[in-house]
């Protein structure tokens, strides 16, 4: 049984294609595993840029390139970081991060598993993420923040700074573990 929160699309066959990248949580170094997040999310919106080139003597295009190469290297760090710091090691299961080109949005899908008490905790945040005024949650995290140490603003700030869509899914693996796929979708 799936659990779905917030915009989630079920990836039907037009989002099969895509750019895929995927990782095992536990076989390399943890300080090699932040260098390979941020060299990923490098990647991943340099391959955007391609489906936005400069034209000649027009300004506008290279802004318009810079900003979706910006947005899409943000959305990619802050999934891949939050899928190393909080996917189980122990339970073997890979990372993946997927890019899906559309005519009018760049679609994000991340999967990664974790146990199941942090996975609820997770459905319990997006499920208050989803249904409330995400400027005022803003300030409620980083009042939170200031008291538990964390800062729960990465997810918020997809939404708040470059107006994304989020969705996420969760499935019970059995034995205390979860899947929690994240969707993030950004108009272009
Ligand atoms: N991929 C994930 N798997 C499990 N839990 C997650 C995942 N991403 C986020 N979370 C949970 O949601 C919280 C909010 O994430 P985020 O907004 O990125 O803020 P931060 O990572 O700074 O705490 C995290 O603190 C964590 O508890
Ligand atoms: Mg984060």
């Amino acid at each position: 049984m799936s659990d779905m929160v917030g915009r989630y699309r079920e990836c039907g066959a037009a989002t099969k294609e895509g750019l895929e990248l995927s990782f095992s949580a536990s076989s390399i170094p943890l300080k090699q595993r932040w260098r390979n997040n941020g060299l990923s999310a490098d990647f991943l919106a340099d391959y955007v840029t391609t489906f936005f080139p400069r034209v000649e003597n027009d300004p506008k295009s290279l802004a318009r390139q810079q900003e979706i190469r910006g947005a899409v290297n943000y959305i990619a760090n802050e999934l891949l970081e939050n899928a190393m710091k909080y996917s189980d090691e122990h339970l073997t299961q890979p990372i993946s991060i997927k890019l899906v080109m559309e005519a009018d949005s760049i679609l994000f899908v991340e999967s990664n598993a974790t146990n199941a008490a942090r996975g609820r905790a997770f459905q319990a945040f997006v499920t208050e993420l989803a249904t409330s005024d995400p400027t005022e949650l803003y300030v409620t995290q980083l009042e939170r923040g200031v008291e538990t140490g964390g800062s729960g603003l990465g997810l918020i700030t997809m939404v708040n700074d470059y107006g994304a869509q989020l969705g996420w899914k969760f499935d019970d693996l059995g034995d205390g573990a979860m899947r929690v796929t994240t969707q993030v979708l950004l108009e272009i």
